[in-house]
């Protein structure tokens, strides 16, 4: 029989940094290479803030929010993320989703309705998880944090890529307008701000490939 890990020793690779920096897609391929399980936290708070949109929640009201994301029905198969049941992967990636998902998540009642579902997704025989405070509050006794960074011009060319790809329409200015208010935003709350944990590796992917990049971490991994 394959012995069995206390569950706070199930492995952590955390890869926290500021939207649009990779972090995804390098989490994805981490966790592909090493098997191990995959958390994408940005999809929560993007969930989460659809969900507002549907039931009609304001963003500051953050009481309703704290319930409403307490009872959110919420599945991720197979890279699909459904809300009561339906496939919306396509629909949260919008960035208005992602700016409203930015707006709830200052909220600290929020956070907290959101920390156990995040715990949840530790199961052997590892986790990558990706987000801003995954090193610093969700999972602090990761076995490795990694903090991925770009110059905005670069997060903005990417984040340009994907939208018009995804099918959509997105201007450069306005882009660069609205990553740098997220950043602020997420870097300037009271309450889990996206910062590097102490014992972060700092990554800078401005001028790194995908591949370099997942490399880095994966190697990273095997010689801690
Ligand atoms: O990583 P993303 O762009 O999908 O995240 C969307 C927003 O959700 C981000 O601007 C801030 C919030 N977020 C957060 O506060 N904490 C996380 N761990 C992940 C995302």
């Amino acid at each position: 029989m394959k012995p069995t890990r206390p569950f706070h020793q199930t492995p952590v690779i955390a890869i926290d940094g500021p939207t649009a920096s990779g972090k995804g897609t390098v989490a994805a391929l981490v966790a592909a290479r090493l098997g191990f399980h995959l958390l994408d936290s940005g999809a929560l708070y993007r969930l989460a803030a659809l969900a507002s949109v549907r039931y009609g929640i304001a963003p500051a009201d953050h009481e309703a929010l704290a319930a409403l994301v307490s009872d959110l029905h919420i599945t991720f198969r197979e890279g699909c993320a459904q809300l009561d049941g339906v496939d919306v992967s396509s629909e949260i990636r919008a960035e208005e989703v992602g700016n409203r998902a930015s707006a709830i998540a200052v909220h600290q009642d929020v956070r907290a309705a959101l920390v156990a579902r995040q715990r949840a997704f530790r199961k052997e025989p590892g986790l990558v998880a990706d987000g801003r405070d995954m090193g610093t509050v969700i999972f602090p006794d990761a076995v490795l944090k990694v903090f991925l960074t770009a110059s905005v011009e670069a997060r903005a060319a990417r984040r340009h890529k994907q939208l018009i790809q995804k099918g959509f329409s997105a201007s450069m200015e306005n882009l660069l307008r609205d990553l740098r208010d997220r950043d602020e935003r997420d870097s300037n709350r009271a309450v889990a701000p996206l910062k590097p944990a102490a014992d972060a590796k700092l990554l800078d992917t401005s001028s790194l490939s995908i591949d370099q990049a997942v490399e880095e971490v994966v190697g990273w991994y095997r010689e801690r």
